[in-house]
């Protein structure tokens, strides 16, 4: 199986960024974490852009194939762009945020994201990561 973990915008600041929303954790420690979490069960590639354009160009090179988790960050809130790309390539994705994005403000409750993901986690840390990862590895989950 092959799982990418797309990081939107500001998440290369973890670590440094707003601790009590995203802890103290960096976004390589995050990578290390699912590295050995995932070790010889699933090949694992990692892309951080700050950028909507870059992201939704990622998001083209994959095939419903691939098996994506996705913190778009700010853009989740915001994006027919990103929701479009994952649309039309038909990647089965799991939504995850390392906050609880419920217990804070209303603009954060609206995803674009979510009616067309496998699943969202939300709220547990390095956690989401590794769960969504983990129901991916468990379930064989079909394409759409
Ligand atoms: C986030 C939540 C978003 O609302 C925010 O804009 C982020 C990070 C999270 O992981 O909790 O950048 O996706």
């Amino acid at each position: 199986m092959r799982i990418t973990v797309l990081n939107g915008p500001n998440l290369n600041l973890l670590g440094t960024r707003e601790e009590s929303h995203y802890g103290s954790f960096t976004l390589a420690d995050l990578e290390d974490q699912m590295r050995a979490h995932l070790a010889s069960r699933a090949d694992v590639s990692f892309y951080q852009s700050n950028q909507e354009g870059d992201i939704v160009t990622e998001i083209q090179k994959l095939s419903s194939r691939d098996r994506l988790i996705l913190n778009a960050g700010a853009f989740t809130h915001t994006s027919i762009a990103i929701r479009d790309a994952l649309a039309a390539v038909k990647v089965p994705f799991i939504e995850v945020h390392i906050s609880n994005v419920y217990a804070r403000e209303e603009f954060r409750h609206v995803s674009y994201l979510s009616a067309i993901a496998k699943g969202v986690v939300a709220g547990l840390g390095v956690e989401s990561y590794l769960l969504a990862a983990d129901f991916f590895l468990r379930s064989g989950v079909e394409a759409k």
